[in-house]
């Protein structure tokens, strides 16, 4: 299986498909990354709030692979936008990690409550750590069309991702144009929709058993042919495998339309608003 990589914004590449790790508790994260390795992921997606990153590092240096052989995302926590905070965090989470550097660095959440609403001066922050060689890239994550607009008419650095929560119940449809107006990429969290009914969508499993595809492949092959980045989360090898076998097939523009058009606008969406998220790990 070999999965594509995509151009970004700063001319780096990103593999299209991963491994993401949210609500992967800690002591499961070498075991559960080491698998993914094992069938062939080269792309993880952690957080400083998922609290696994050490986990991931331990996989990652088992693994044997060489830095150029996989890709590594991490996110700011929530409770850390202040300067010195967010360039002490990344920090520490190479350590946790056990790298020179990640490959992508991202703001979690825009917190437009908090910080005073200034999430500029945050994003400042990413782009010199990017200039210190801490991360190779930078983005964002849950940024509304307005965030983004904002951040780039006041520094003029356009993030190469934003990472926002997208699934056939919600397809996040004016946040993922406005990302790509900036000419960023889209990567969609949840891409499962959570157990959120998807996988027994009826038009999901007349397009699955057509296919010979489970479910969640015909979901994540939707995703990759819409041209986002996706990164499906399972602590069960089975399902790591089965997650992964989606590079032999592609689904029509009638069968991605009709998967598209399950879009039930706000209603679909399972995690936070990002204009009113305003959750401090501890505060
Ligand atoms: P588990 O970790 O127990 O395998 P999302 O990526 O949208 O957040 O969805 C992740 C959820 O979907 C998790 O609960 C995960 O459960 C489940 N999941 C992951 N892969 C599959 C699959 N191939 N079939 C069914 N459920 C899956």
């Amino acid at each position: 299986m070999t999965v594509p990589s995509l151009t970004l914004s700063d001319s780096t590449t990103i593999p299209q498909f991963g491994l993401g790790v949210w609500q992967v508790p800690a002591q499961d994260a070498e075991r559960v990354v080491g698998e993914a390795l094992e069938i062939g992921y080269r792309h993880v997606d952690t957080a400083q709030m998922y609290g696994n990153e050490a986990g991931v590092g331990a996989a990652l240096k088992s693994s044997g692979l060489a830095r150029d052989d996989f890709y590594v995302t991490t996110k700011l926590n929530n409770g850390l936008h202040r300067l010195d905070d967010a360039k002490r965090s990344l920090r520490e989470s190479l350590d946790r990690l056990g790298l020179d550097n990640v490959d992508l660095f991202l703001i979690h959440w825009p917190l437009p409550t908090r910080y005073d609403g200034d999430f500029v001066s945050t994003w400042q922050a990413l782009v010199e750590l990017q200039d210190e060689g801490l991360t190779t890239s930078i983005g964002v994550s849950n940024f509304q069309p307005a965030h983004l607009d904002r951040i780039v008419a006041e520094t003029g650095v356009v993030p190469v991702v934003n990472q926002v929560e997208v699934h056939p119940y919600f397809g996040n449809e004016e946040t993922r144009a406005a990302t790509r107006r900036h000419g960023a990429l889209v990567e969609g969290w949840s891409p499962l929709g959570q157990g959120g009914g998807e996988l027994t969508d009826p038009v999901i499993t007349a397009i699955a058993s057509e296919l010979g595809k489970s479910p969640a492949q015909v979901v994540l092959r939707w995703h990759l042919d819409r041209g986002d980045i996706v990164f499906p989360k399972s602590t069960h090898r089975e399902r790591l495998q089965e997650n992964f076998e989606v590079f032999d097939f592609a689904l029509t523009s009638e069968q991605v339309a009709a998967i598209s058009a399950l879009d039930k606008g706000e209603a679909g969406r399972t995690g936070a608003h990002p204009d009113t998220m305003d959750w401090i790990p501890g505060a």
